[in-house]
């Protein structure tokens, strides 16, 4: 890999790589952007083949978190750690705490917390090395699973704007919303679409969890593979990226994707394409960002009422995404991009 040639086209700031011979640890932080502030973003742990794999998610994760804050109106950039082990390995402890000293050495340039892979545990192992971190026990984003739950809220109501854009009431009655994830967020998403009155179809590998959503919420079960076929509303993907691409779009029967899952869009002209399809796609950085202004009400010391306060604004901002999509005649992928972009063009 041309590292350099990477980050010019991830237009990353910065790319670390750390070795340390006695735990094993191999790790790579990316700093895509501290324009607006420390670049923030978990850490990864999976089995990369190589280096060079892992840098490139790094990159590319480390981009979207930029994207994320940027669009949220916070105080942070992006950026995103990826330790290079499987999760069930061994040496855990002593390769997290020398991660935990890979964070330190940037000097609160990156700002760590739990991604796939890691979690609550070995952050507090982290953050006996480094105060750059976020998601240990004890901190607001811990405490009952309070960040996904906040996804959630901010996905809901990231619905109701999309439904108010298509069908210019944000009632839910009568509305059908295909779930696809029941995971700590789409099991959650479920509850607030009950409750305002959609019916739900899900699907999830887990067959406890769906048993458990029928059971709460009526919700018909289909199975994962069969989720893209049925006639709904609203499509929410809340469990993989790169769901919405040259194989499903063709099958998708909704008129809104909105939903949880980071990357949903396997290239960015499945934006357009979705679009052409006339079918209305809130961008998964602008509906999902629940999460990270969690984190952020978190860093600031925040309660989790103000938390809520501010996951509200995922409304408002997606309201001006759809707005922008309308007056500039461009698909909302694009549109929020370009918000984006000019966001960080500034001085
Ligand atoms: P999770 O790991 O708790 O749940 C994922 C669920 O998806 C699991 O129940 C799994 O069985 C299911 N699943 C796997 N393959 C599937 C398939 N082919 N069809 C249907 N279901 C399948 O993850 P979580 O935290 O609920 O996150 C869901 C998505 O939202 C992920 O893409 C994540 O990156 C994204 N996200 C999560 C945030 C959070 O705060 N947890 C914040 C922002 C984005």
């Amino acid at each position: 890999m041309d590292a350099l040639g990477a980050m010019k086209d991830a237009g990353c700031e910065q790319l670390s790589f750390a070795r340390d011979a006695a735990s094993g640890l191999q790790a790579v932080i990316a700093v895509h952007s501290t324009k607006r502030g420390p670049a923030m973003g978990g850490c990864r742990m999976y089995p990369y083949a190589t280096g060079t794999e892992a840098a490139v998610d790094a990159l590319r994760l480390a981009r979207g978190m930029t994207y994320k804050s940027a669009m949220a109106g916070l105080p942070y950039g992006g950026g995103k750690a990826v330790i290079l082990a499987d999760p069930a390995g061994g040496k855990r402890e002593a390769r997290l705490r020398a991660f935990g000293r890979f964070v330190d050495s940037l000097g609160g340039r990156y700002i760590t917390g739990v991604d796939l892979g890691t979690e609550v545990t070995d952050m507090d192992l982290v953050a006996l090395e480094t105060k750059h971190v976020t998601d240990q026990t004890g901190s607001l984003c811990a405490s009952g699973n309070l960040t996904a739950e906040m996804t959630a809220y901010g996905v809901f109501l990231g619905i109701l704007a999309s439904v108010k854009e298509t069908f210019g009431t944000e009632s839910l009655a009568g509305r059908t919303a295909a779930v696809q994830g029941l995971g700590k967020v789409g099991a959650s998403l479920c509850r607030y679409l009950h409750s305002a009155g959609a019916s739900l179809v899900v699907a999830d590998p887990d067959v406890g969890k769906v048993h458990q959503a029928a059971a709460a919420y009526g919700a018909h079960a289909v199975d994962p593979d069969v989720i893209y076929d049925e006639a709904c509303d609203i499509f929410a993907p809340c469990a993989l990226g790169g769901v919405l691409n040259d194989s499903t779009l063709p099958r998708l029967r909704c008129r809104i994707v909105a939903g949880a899952a980071n990357n949903q869009l396997e290239r960015p002209e499945h934006g357009e394409r979705l679009e052409r399809l006339g079918m209305l796609y809130a961008p998964d950085y602008v509906i999902n960002a629940g999460g990270v202004i969690t984190t952020a009400v978190d860093l600031e010391g925040g309660t989790a009422k103000e938390a809520a306060q501010r996951v509200q604004a995922v409304y408002g901002t997606l309201r001006q995404v759809f707005h922008e999509a309308r007056l500039f005649r461009t698909s909302t992928a694009k549109a929020a991009d370009r918000r984006v972009e000019r966001l960080l063009a500034g001085p």
